[in-house]
């Protein structure tokens, strides 16, 4: 256990001219340039941030998370030149990508150089690069003139924080500071894609789709691992951990019949409230009316609508927190397309339900 610290908010409106140079910027970037670990807002998630050329600075990220150090961190950098000090070889899959969606959420894995700190690839020849697009973490990284490897802000195991708020909830007297710049905007963390093998291969589904992804670069493989339960070992060792999981007993129910998919979730709750639990429903603002009169439902909250994925990634990390807020203690969700953001979108809730799905 670290001893307690400490931990500076600093509240910047993200939309303010100069951003650079408020002192909130210049304080946090101070504390990272000392070796310090500071939270900060990208268009995904929080991160939490330590200069990536420096082992000393990166292994107190891996203490404040609780993070097992075979896991490797995500670099953020705030100009291009940077990349040349991280990565070894840019192929020209990567220029592509790196032309039509940086700054944005798409980390892409490359070959490393020796100027990265050990403890940020976990021992790997390759290194997880991106460059966020939001105004306040490319102000920190500029400002600190390093680059920034950052994994997101939450205690391991929790899900990833949306707001400040969750990062102080998972790591208040553990950081030396949080930037707060209000909400993300994307909600689900970066599309993760490997473009050290042929074809590329993408091991984390994120903000960018797969579908935009081969707009650009034609074919790219998907991690057979994504699912779990899954038999292969998932090659992006973050994804073999359970992540994103609600404290909640947590059951998906998947079927092409909604009134199936409806009957089979009030039977799971009817079952779980007959044993003492507090129930909760994930549901969308198509079904909330439906559930909020059902009472086997202690709880109902809506991720935003059916037709608006974009909106269910948005919501999903918070609406988890909340569950846990209420001390819910079992909970159901209906399933998600995974075309286009539906695919990052059932990651994350087959990763919250820990491979508990019900077919119907
Ligand atoms: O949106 C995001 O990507 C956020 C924000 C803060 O940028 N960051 C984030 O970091 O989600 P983290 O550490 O929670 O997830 C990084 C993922 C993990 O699954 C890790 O295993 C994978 O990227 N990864 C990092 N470097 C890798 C490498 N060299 N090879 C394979 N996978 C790698
Ligand atoms: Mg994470």
């Amino acid at each position: 256990m670290t001893s307690r610290i400490e931990t500076k908010v600093w509240i910047v409106d993200k939309n303010v001219e100069n951003i650079q140079s408020c002192s909130q910027v210049v304080d946090a970037a101070k504390l990272i340039r000392q070796g310090e670990v500071v939270a900060f807002p990208t268009e995904t998630v929080y991160g939490l941030g330590a200069n990536a050329l420096y082992d000393d600075a990166v292994e107190k990220i891996f203490l404040a998370k609780g993070r097992p150090s075979d896991n490797p961190l995500i670099v953020h950098i705030g100009e291009l030149e940077q990349l040349h000090a991280i990565a070894r070889e840019v192929p020209e899959p990567a220029v592509k990508l790196i032309e039509a969606f940086w700054p944005g959420p798409l980390t892409l894995i490359l070959p490393k150089t020796n100027r990265v700190a050990s403890l940020v690839t976990a021992g790997l020849d390759s290194v997880g690069v991106r460059m966020p697009d939001h105004p306040l973490a490319l102000a920190l990284i500029r400002e600190a003139g390093v680059p920034i490897a950052a994994p997101s802000a939450n205690r391991s195991g929790r899900p990833s924080p949306t707001t400040a708020d969750h990062v102080r909830a998972d790591l208040d007297g553990r950081i030396a500071g949080i930037l707060d710049g209000g909400g993300t905007g994307v909600g689900v963390e970066s599309t993760v894609l490997d473009l050290t093998t042929e074809p590329p291969m993408i091991l984390r589904p994120g903000g960018i789709t797969l579908e935009l992804i081969e707009s650009v670069i034609g074919d790219v493989q998907v991690d057979p691992a994504f699912l779990v339960g899954a038999e292969e070992t998932p090659r992006s060792p973050g994804m073999k951990y359970t992540h994103y999981a609600p404290q909640g007993e947590m059951w998906l129910v998947s079927g092409a019949d909604h009134i199936d998919v409806q009957k089979k979730m009030r039977e799971l709750l009817a079952d779980a409230k007959h044993h003492g639990r507090k129930t909760g429903v994930l549901a969308t603002e198509e079904t909330a009316s439906f559930w909020r009169g059902k009472a086997e439902a202690d709880v109902v909250l809506s991720c935003g609508s059916q037709t608006n994925l974009a909106s269910v990634a948005q919501m999903l990390y918070g609406v988890l927190r909340q569950f846990d807020d209420l001390g819910v203690q079992y909970i159901v969700a209906e399933t998600f397309p995974r075309e286009g953001m539906g695919m990052a979108v059932m990651n994350r809730l087959e990763k919250a339900a820990g491979g508990r799905i019900v077919r119907v």
